[in-house]
Protein backbone atom coordinates (compact mmCIF):
# COMPACT_ATOMS: atom_id res chain seq x y z
CA UNK A 1 0.00 0.00 0.00
CA UNK A 2 1.11 3.46 -0.54
CA UNK A 3 1.03 6.33 2.01
CA UNK A 4 -1.51 9.02 1.62
CA UNK A 5 -0.05 12.09 -0.73
CA UNK A 6 -0.60 14.37 1.98
CA UNK A 7 0.65 12.91 4.17
CA UNK A 8 3.81 11.75 2.49
CA UNK A 9 4.15 15.75 1.34
CA UNK A 10 4.22 16.51 5.04
CA UNK A 11 6.97 14.15 6.76
CA UNK A 12 9.32 15.65 3.81
CA UNK A 13 8.49 19.00 4.20
CA UNK A 14 11.16 21.00 6.64
CA UNK A 15 7.99 23.50 7.88
CA UNK A 16 6.23 20.38 8.73
CA UNK A 17 8.89 19.81 11.39
CA UNK A 18 8.27 23.37 12.93
CA UNK A 19 4.67 22.70 13.51
CA UNK A 20 4.54 19.74 15.91
CA UNK A 21 0.86 19.28 16.05
CA UNK A 22 1.05 18.86 12.23
CA UNK A 23 3.93 16.65 12.14
CA UNK A 24 2.27 14.54 15.17
CA UNK A 25 -1.22 14.14 13.39
CA UNK A 26 0.76 12.77 10.39
CA UNK A 27 3.15 10.34 12.51
CA UNK A 28 0.25 9.32 14.53
CA UNK A 29 -2.02 8.76 11.53
CA UNK A 30 0.78 6.46 9.82
CA UNK A 31 1.24 4.25 13.09
CA UNK A 32 -2.38 3.82 13.40
CA UNK A 33 -3.00 3.30 9.72
CA UNK A 34 -0.33 2.28 7.84
CA UNK A 35 3.08 1.47 10.05
CA UNK A 36 5.12 0.37 7.33
CA UNK A 37 4.63 1.33 4.03
CA UNK A 38 5.67 2.97 1.28
CA UNK A 39 5.88 7.26 0.27
CA UNK A 40 5.86 8.92 -2.67
CA UNK A 41 6.03 12.43 -2.01
CA UNK A 42 6.73 14.68 -4.68
CA UNK A 43 10.65 15.42 -6.10
CA UNK A 44 11.96 12.03 -4.06
CA UNK A 45 12.53 8.59 -4.95
CA UNK A 46 9.76 6.54 -3.34
CA UNK A 47 11.13 5.60 0.08
CA UNK A 48 9.28 2.93 3.09
CA UNK A 49 8.72 4.88 6.52
CA UNK A 50 9.24 2.68 9.86
CA UNK A 51 7.06 4.70 12.13
CA UNK A 52 6.41 1.84 14.84
CA UNK A 53 9.20 1.77 17.79
CA UNK A 54 9.59 -2.20 17.00
CA UNK A 55 10.26 -1.55 13.30
CA UNK A 56 12.62 1.21 13.96
CA UNK A 57 14.69 -1.24 15.88
CA UNK A 58 14.54 -4.27 13.80
CA UNK A 59 15.96 -2.57 10.84
CA UNK A 60 18.52 -1.07 13.23
CA UNK A 61 19.63 -4.55 14.31
CA UNK A 62 19.88 -6.34 11.42
CA UNK A 63 22.39 -3.92 10.11
CA UNK A 64 24.17 -6.59 7.78
CA UNK A 65 21.04 -6.48 5.77
CA UNK A 66 20.09 -2.78 6.41
CA UNK A 67 22.81 -0.53 4.92
CA UNK A 68 23.92 3.25 5.33
CA UNK A 69 26.03 4.01 2.58
CA UNK A 70 24.36 2.33 -0.85
CA UNK A 71 22.13 5.55 -0.88
CA UNK A 72 21.42 9.19 0.77
CA UNK A 73 21.47 8.32 4.86
CA UNK A 74 19.47 11.20 5.38
CA UNK A 75 16.52 12.23 3.24
CA UNK A 76 17.25 14.00 0.47
CA UNK A 77 15.26 14.99 -3.19
CA UNK A 78 16.27 13.19 -6.57
CA UNK A 79 17.69 16.96 -7.06
CA UNK A 80 19.99 16.89 -3.97
CA UNK A 81 21.34 13.24 -4.76
CA UNK A 82 21.80 13.81 -8.53
CA UNK A 83 23.75 16.65 -7.14
CA UNK A 84 25.40 14.69 -4.62
CA UNK A 85 26.69 12.21 -7.15
CA UNK A 86 28.05 14.83 -9.16
CA UNK A 87 30.50 16.42 -6.97
CA UNK A 88 31.20 12.59 -5.66
CA UNK A 89 32.05 10.73 -8.75
CA UNK A 90 29.11 8.87 -7.76
CA UNK A 91 28.58 8.33 -3.89
CA UNK A 92 25.58 8.63 -2.73
CA UNK A 93 26.68 11.08 0.39
CA UNK A 94 28.27 13.62 0.54
CA UNK A 95 30.61 13.06 3.48
CA UNK A 96 31.89 10.19 4.37
CA UNK A 97 31.54 10.02 7.78
CA UNK A 98 30.85 6.90 10.32
CA UNK A 99 26.92 7.31 9.57
CA UNK A 100 27.75 6.84 5.67
CA UNK A 101 29.76 3.25 6.37
CA UNK A 102 28.90 0.15 6.84
CA UNK A 103 30.70 -3.57 7.84
CA UNK A 104 34.41 -3.19 8.71
CA UNK A 105 35.26 0.04 7.72
CA UNK A 106 32.68 1.25 10.33
CA UNK A 107 33.86 -0.97 12.75
CA UNK A 108 37.42 0.00 12.31
CA UNK A 109 36.52 3.60 12.06
CA UNK A 110 34.31 3.13 15.31
CA UNK A 111 36.84 2.03 17.07
CA UNK A 112 39.40 4.63 16.77
CA UNK A 113 37.28 7.02 19.11
CA UNK A 114 34.84 4.65 21.10
CA UNK A 115 36.97 4.68 23.96
CA UNK A 116 36.95 8.30 24.64
CA UNK A 117 33.78 8.20 24.53
CA UNK A 118 32.85 5.14 27.25
CA UNK A 119 31.42 6.94 30.60
CA UNK A 120 34.84 5.76 32.41
CA UNK A 121 36.89 7.96 30.07
CA UNK A 122 34.39 10.61 30.53
CA UNK A 123 34.58 11.01 33.50
CA UNK A 124 37.77 12.50 33.96
CA UNK A 125 36.01 15.46 32.00
CA UNK A 126 33.16 15.71 34.90
CA UNK A 127 34.99 19.13 36.56
CA UNK A 128 35.74 20.83 33.09
CA UNK A 129 32.44 20.30 32.46
CA UNK A 130 30.79 21.22 35.25
CA UNK A 131 32.79 24.75 35.32
CA UNK A 132 31.75 25.55 31.93
CA UNK A 133 28.06 25.23 33.05
CA UNK A 134 28.53 27.29 36.16
CA UNK A 135 29.63 29.92 33.64
CA UNK A 136 26.88 29.78 31.57
CA UNK A 137 24.41 29.46 34.53
CA UNK A 138 25.97 32.61 36.19
CA UNK A 139 25.50 34.03 32.69
CA UNK A 140 21.48 33.47 32.54
CA UNK A 141 20.85 34.60 36.19
CA UNK A 142 23.07 38.35 35.58
CA UNK A 143 20.93 38.59 32.16
CA UNK A 144 17.57 37.46 33.84
CA UNK A 145 14.78 37.41 34.73
CA UNK A 146 13.73 36.97 31.15
CA UNK A 147 16.50 35.25 28.46
CA UNK A 148 15.77 33.45 25.18
CA UNK A 149 17.10 30.25 26.62
CA UNK A 150 17.72 28.30 23.49
CA UNK A 151 19.87 31.12 21.73
CA UNK A 152 21.53 32.29 24.84
CA UNK A 153 22.11 29.17 26.84
CA UNK A 154 21.28 25.63 25.19
CA UNK A 155 22.88 26.31 21.94
CA UNK A 156 26.45 27.75 23.35
CA UNK A 157 26.79 25.55 26.30
CA UNK A 158 27.02 21.95 24.54
CA UNK A 159 29.13 23.73 21.82
CA UNK A 160 31.62 24.73 23.85
CA UNK A 161 31.73 21.10 26.02
CA UNK A 162 31.98 19.54 22.23
CA UNK A 163 35.10 21.76 21.05
CA UNK A 164 36.52 21.41 24.24
CA UNK A 165 36.42 18.08 23.53
CA UNK A 166 37.21 17.96 20.31
CA UNK A 167 40.20 20.55 21.13
CA UNK A 168 38.52 23.38 18.80
CA UNK A 169 39.66 26.52 20.87
CA UNK A 170 37.21 29.07 21.93
CA UNK A 171 37.47 31.45 19.38
CA UNK A 172 36.60 29.30 16.59
CA UNK A 173 33.60 27.97 18.26
CA UNK A 174 30.93 30.97 16.42
CA UNK A 175 32.46 29.48 13.10
CA UNK A 176 31.96 25.86 13.81
CA UNK A 177 28.24 26.60 15.13
CA UNK A 178 27.27 28.77 11.97
CA UNK A 179 28.74 25.90 9.87
CA UNK A 180 26.44 22.80 12.33
CA UNK A 181 23.84 25.06 11.40
CA UNK A 182 24.44 25.29 8.03
CA UNK A 183 24.49 21.88 7.41
CA UNK A 184 21.49 21.03 9.66
CA UNK A 185 19.23 23.69 8.73
CA UNK A 186 19.70 24.59 4.81
CA UNK A 187 16.22 24.87 4.32
CA UNK A 188 15.47 27.44 7.34
CA UNK A 189 15.87 30.90 6.59
CA UNK A 190 17.52 31.61 10.13
CA UNK A 191 20.25 29.01 9.85
CA UNK A 192 21.09 28.72 5.95
CA UNK A 193 24.26 31.19 4.95
CA UNK A 194 21.79 32.88 2.18
CA UNK A 195 19.63 34.28 5.42
CA UNK A 196 16.71 33.55 3.24
CA UNK A 197 13.95 30.78 1.96
CA UNK A 198 16.04 28.85 -0.60
CA UNK A 199 14.65 26.90 -3.65
CA UNK A 200 15.07 22.54 -3.10
CA UNK A 201 17.46 22.27 -5.94
CA UNK A 202 19.94 25.33 -4.26
CA UNK A 203 19.87 23.35 -0.70
CA UNK A 204 22.76 21.02 -1.67
CA UNK A 205 24.66 23.60 -3.62
CA UNK A 206 24.55 25.40 -0.13
CA UNK A 207 25.59 22.65 1.72
CA UNK A 208 28.85 21.69 -0.55
CA UNK A 209 30.18 25.27 0.08
CA UNK A 210 29.36 24.69 4.05
CA UNK A 211 31.18 21.47 3.63
CA UNK A 212 34.40 22.90 1.35
CA UNK A 213 34.47 25.61 4.36
CA UNK A 214 35.03 22.78 6.81
CA UNK A 215 37.34 20.90 4.88
CA UNK A 216 39.57 24.17 4.59
CA UNK A 217 39.39 24.61 8.78
CA UNK A 218 40.42 20.73 9.16
CA UNK A 219 43.05 20.27 6.73
CA UNK A 220 44.84 23.23 9.07
CA UNK A 221 43.64 21.23 12.36
CA UNK A 222 45.73 18.21 10.84
CA UNK A 223 48.74 19.70 9.88
CA UNK A 224 48.79 21.43 13.67
CA UNK A 225 47.64 17.63 15.44
CA UNK A 226 50.61 15.39 13.21
CA UNK A 227 53.09 18.62 14.37
CA UNK A 228 52.43 18.53 17.97
CA UNK A 229 49.41 15.69 19.01
CA UNK A 230 47.72 16.37 22.05
CA UNK A 231 45.01 14.46 24.27
CA UNK A 232 41.72 15.50 22.25
CA UNK A 233 39.79 13.85 19.73
CA UNK A 234 40.53 15.71 16.52
CA UNK A 235 44.36 15.18 17.51
CA UNK A 236 43.30 11.17 17.51
CA UNK A 237 41.56 11.65 14.07
CA UNK A 238 44.95 13.23 12.73
CA UNK A 239 46.57 10.61 13.67
CA UNK A 240 44.50 7.79 13.72
CA UNK A 241 45.56 5.09 11.48
CA UNK A 242 43.98 1.51 9.81
CA UNK A 243 46.51 -0.66 9.44
CA UNK A 244 49.57 1.41 8.89
CA UNK A 245 47.69 4.24 7.08
CA UNK A 246 46.65 7.31 7.81
CA UNK A 247 42.77 7.49 7.21
CA UNK A 248 41.89 8.73 3.51
CA UNK A 249 41.23 12.50 3.14
CA UNK A 250 37.50 11.88 2.91
CA UNK A 251 37.33 9.33 5.80
CA UNK A 252 39.44 12.00 8.04
CA UNK A 253 37.37 14.99 6.59
CA UNK A 254 34.21 12.96 7.39
CA UNK A 255 35.22 12.06 11.13
CA UNK A 256 36.35 15.74 11.80
CA UNK A 257 32.91 16.99 10.67
CA UNK A 258 30.67 14.35 12.03
CA UNK A 259 32.36 14.66 15.31
CA UNK A 260 32.27 18.30 15.19
CA UNK A 261 28.59 18.45 14.31
CA UNK A 262 26.57 15.57 15.49
CA UNK A 263 27.39 16.24 19.30
CA UNK A 264 25.77 19.87 19.55
CA UNK A 265 22.90 20.65 18.14
CA UNK A 266 21.28 17.75 19.00
CA UNK A 267 22.51 18.00 23.04
CA UNK A 268 21.23 21.74 22.36
CA UNK A 269 17.84 21.13 20.95
CA UNK A 270 17.33 19.00 23.76
CA UNK A 271 18.35 21.07 26.58
CA UNK A 272 16.12 23.75 25.28
CA UNK A 273 13.19 21.42 24.71
CA UNK A 274 13.49 20.40 28.27
CA UNK A 275 13.33 23.99 29.25
CA UNK A 276 10.24 24.53 27.48
CA UNK A 277 8.93 21.21 29.20
CA UNK A 278 9.85 22.82 32.55
CA UNK A 279 8.10 26.05 32.06
CA UNK A 280 4.94 24.30 30.88
CA UNK A 281 5.28 21.76 33.78
CA UNK A 282 5.86 23.49 37.38
CA UNK A 283 5.56 20.56 38.71
CA UNK A 284 8.31 18.29 37.36
CA UNK A 285 10.33 21.83 38.47
CA UNK A 286 9.06 21.43 41.78
CA UNK A 287 9.91 17.47 41.96
CA UNK A 288 13.27 18.03 40.72
CA UNK A 289 14.44 20.29 43.10
CA UNK A 290 13.00 18.19 45.74
CA UNK A 291 14.10 15.07 44.94
CA UNK A 292 18.27 14.88 42.99
CA UNK A 293 17.08 11.14 42.20
CA UNK A 294 14.16 12.43 39.29
CA UNK A 295 17.04 13.99 37.76
CA UNK A 296 17.49 10.65 35.42
CA UNK A 297 14.22 9.81 34.56
CA UNK A 298 14.01 13.55 33.55
CA UNK A 299 16.88 13.60 31.31
CA UNK A 300 15.61 10.32 29.50
CA UNK A 301 12.32 12.03 28.72
CA UNK A 302 13.56 15.04 27.67
CA UNK A 303 15.63 13.07 25.09
CA UNK A 304 12.46 11.11 24.35
CA UNK A 305 10.62 14.37 23.70
CA UNK A 306 12.64 16.16 21.88
CA UNK A 307 14.07 13.45 19.61
CA UNK A 308 16.02 16.03 18.37
CA UNK A 309 17.54 13.34 15.03
CA UNK A 310 14.17 13.05 13.23
CA UNK A 311 15.20 10.26 11.16
CA UNK A 312 17.92 8.66 9.28
CA UNK A 313 17.79 6.37 6.22
CA UNK A 314 18.73 2.67 5.84
CA UNK A 315 18.57 0.72 2.12
CA UNK A 316 17.50 -3.04 1.93
CA UNK A 317 20.96 -4.24 -0.07
CA UNK A 318 19.50 -8.09 -0.06
CA UNK A 319 15.58 -9.01 -0.22
CA UNK A 320 13.90 -8.62 3.44
CA UNK A 321 10.75 -8.04 5.23
CA UNK A 322 10.06 -6.38 7.85
CA UNK A 323 6.89 -5.75 9.94
CA UNK A 324 5.17 -8.69 7.55
CA UNK A 325 5.90 -6.49 4.28
CA UNK A 326 8.21 -7.18 1.13
CA UNK A 327 11.32 -5.37 1.38
CA UNK A 328 12.83 -5.40 -2.22
CA UNK A 329 17.17 -5.10 -2.24
CA UNK A 330 17.58 -1.03 -3.52
CA UNK A 331 14.48 -0.57 -1.10
CA UNK A 332 15.40 2.86 0.65
CA UNK A 333 13.98 3.35 4.31
CA UNK A 334 12.99 5.88 6.65
CA UNK A 335 13.52 5.15 10.75
CA UNK A 336 11.88 7.75 12.21
CA UNK A 337 12.38 8.33 15.73
CA UNK A 338 10.48 11.26 16.32
CA UNK A 339 7.28 8.91 15.84
CA UNK A 340 9.09 5.55 17.08
CA UNK A 341 9.07 8.10 20.18
CA UNK A 342 5.81 8.41 20.52
CA UNK A 343 4.33 4.64 19.86
CA UNK A 344 1.65 4.28 21.93
CA UNK A 345 2.50 0.31 22.04
CA UNK A 346 5.30 1.10 24.04
CA UNK A 347 4.94 4.54 25.64
CA UNK A 348 2.03 5.22 27.63
CA UNK A 349 0.21 8.82 27.03
CA UNK A 350 3.10 9.58 24.53
CA UNK A 351 1.95 12.70 24.41
CA UNK A 352 2.95 13.68 28.00
CA UNK A 353 5.88 14.50 29.51
CA UNK A 354 6.63 12.31 32.36
CA UNK A 355 9.77 11.72 34.42
CA UNK A 356 8.52 8.48 35.95
CA UNK A 357 8.33 6.33 33.30
CA UNK A 358 9.38 2.75 34.37
CA UNK A 359 11.78 1.84 32.00
CA UNK A 360 13.24 4.37 29.75
CA UNK A 361 12.64 2.53 26.16
CA UNK A 362 13.43 5.43 23.65
CA UNK A 363 14.92 5.01 20.47
CA UNK A 364 16.22 9.25 20.02
CA UNK A 365 20.01 7.77 20.49
CA UNK A 366 19.13 4.89 17.96
CA UNK A 367 20.09 1.46 17.97
CA UNK A 368 22.35 -1.34 16.99
CA UNK A 369 25.74 -0.88 15.46
CA UNK A 370 25.19 2.98 14.92
CA UNK A 371 24.12 3.76 18.29
CA UNK A 372 25.13 7.15 19.29
CA UNK A 373 28.46 7.21 19.67
CA UNK A 374 28.66 10.53 21.78
CA UNK A 375 25.19 9.54 24.21
CA UNK A 376 27.18 9.26 27.74
CA UNK A 377 28.28 12.41 27.12
CA UNK A 378 25.23 14.38 25.98
CA UNK A 379 23.49 12.44 28.90
CA UNK A 380 26.62 13.68 31.54
CA UNK A 381 26.54 17.79 29.97
CA UNK A 382 23.14 17.66 30.46
CA UNK A 383 22.72 16.57 33.84
CA UNK A 384 25.50 18.70 34.86
CA UNK A 385 24.44 21.83 33.43
CA UNK A 386 21.01 20.68 35.67
CA UNK A 387 22.34 20.46 38.51
CA UNK A 388 24.15 23.68 38.10
CA UNK A 389 20.72 25.89 37.06
CA UNK A 390 17.73 23.97 38.99
CA UNK A 391 19.11 24.89 42.55
CA UNK A 392 19.22 29.00 41.58
CA UNK A 393 16.10 28.92 40.09
CA UNK A 394 12.64 28.73 42.07
CA UNK A 395 10.11 29.37 39.02
CA UNK A 396 10.15 29.12 35.01
CA UNK A 397 7.60 30.10 32.50
CA UNK A 398 7.22 31.07 29.08
CA UNK A 399 7.41 34.83 28.13
CA UNK A 400 6.97 34.39 24.60
CA UNK A 401 5.77 32.00 22.13
CA UNK A 402 9.02 29.04 21.81
CA UNK A 403 9.86 28.51 17.92
CA UNK A 404 10.80 25.40 16.04
CA UNK A 405 13.67 24.93 12.81
CA UNK A 406 12.62 23.67 9.94
CA UNK A 407 14.48 20.28 9.29
CA UNK A 408 13.68 17.02 8.71
CA UNK A 409 16.73 16.22 9.91
CA UNK A 410 18.17 17.46 13.34
CA UNK A 411 15.50 20.08 14.73
CA UNK A 412 13.83 21.37 17.86
CA UNK A 413 13.17 24.55 18.91
CA UNK A 414 15.48 27.52 18.23
CA UNK A 415 13.95 30.01 20.64
CA UNK A 416 12.28 29.24 24.09
CA UNK A 417 12.31 32.83 25.44
CA UNK A 418 11.34 32.44 29.20
CA UNK A 419 10.64 34.55 32.04
CA UNK A 420 12.37 32.99 35.71
CA UNK A 421 12.54 33.99 39.62
CA UNK A 422 15.74 33.27 41.23
CA UNK A 423 15.47 31.01 43.95
CA UNK A 424 16.34 32.50 48.03
C1 LIG B 1 20.80 14.41 22.86
C2 LIG B 1 21.85 14.38 22.08
C3 LIG B 1 22.06 13.41 20.94
C4 LIG B 1 21.15 12.68 20.22
C5 LIG B 1 19.65 12.61 20.40
C6 LIG B 1 21.91 11.93 19.23
C7 LIG B 1 21.33 11.04 18.32
C8 LIG B 1 22.04 10.26 17.44
C9 LIG B 1 21.44 9.32 16.51
C10 LIG B 1 19.96 9.05 16.35
C11 LIG B 1 22.45 8.73 15.83
C12 LIG B 1 22.31 7.64 14.75
C13 LIG B 1 22.18 6.29 15.42
C14 LIG B 1 21.81 5.16 14.50
O1 LIG B 1 21.98 5.24 13.27
O2 LIG B 1 21.38 4.13 15.04
C15 LIG B 1 23.68 9.30 16.30
C16 LIG B 1 24.93 8.96 15.83
C17 LIG B 1 26.09 9.60 16.23
N1 LIG B 1 26.23 10.53 17.23
FE1 LIG B 1 24.76 11.30 18.37
N2 LIG B 1 23.23 12.22 19.35
C18 LIG B 1 23.39 13.12 20.39
C19 LIG B 1 24.57 13.64 20.88
C20 LIG B 1 25.82 13.33 20.41
C21 LIG B 1 27.06 13.83 20.97
C22 LIG B 1 27.22 14.71 22.21
C23 LIG B 1 28.05 13.33 20.19
C24 LIG B 1 29.55 13.52 20.39
C25 LIG B 1 30.31 14.36 19.90
C26 LIG B 1 27.45 12.51 19.14
C27 LIG B 1 28.13 11.82 18.16
C28 LIG B 1 27.56 10.91 17.30
C29 LIG B 1 28.32 10.16 16.30
C30 LIG B 1 29.82 10.27 16.04
C31 LIG B 1 27.38 9.32 15.63
C32 LIG B 1 27.66 8.34 14.51
C33 LIG B 1 27.79 6.94 15.09
C34 LIG B 1 27.93 5.83 14.07
O3 LIG B 1 27.39 5.92 12.97
O4 LIG B 1 28.62 4.85 14.40
N3 LIG B 1 26.09 12.54 19.33
N4 LIG B 1 23.42 10.22 17.29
Amino acid sequence: MTIKTEIAQTIVDPRAYADRDRLDAAFTELRHNAPFDIAEPEGFDPFWVASRHADVLEIERRADVFHNAARSATLTDKAGDAFVQFVTGGERNLIRSLVQVDGQEHKDLRALTFPAFTPKALKVLEEQIREIAREFVADMLAKGPEVDFASEVAFLYPLRVVMRVLGVPQEDEPFMLKLTQELFGPNDPDMNREKKEVPPEQVMQLMQQTMLDLEGYFGEVTKKFRANPEACINSLIANAKIGDDYLTHRQMMGYYIIAATAGHDTTANTTAAAMWALAENPDVLAKLKADPSAMQGFIEETIRWASPVKHFMRTAIVDAEVGGKPVKAGDWIMLSYHSANRDEDVFEAPFEFRIDRPIHKHVAFGSGPHVCLGQHLARMEMRILWEELLPKIDTVALAGTPKLTQSSFVSGPKSVPIRFTLAN
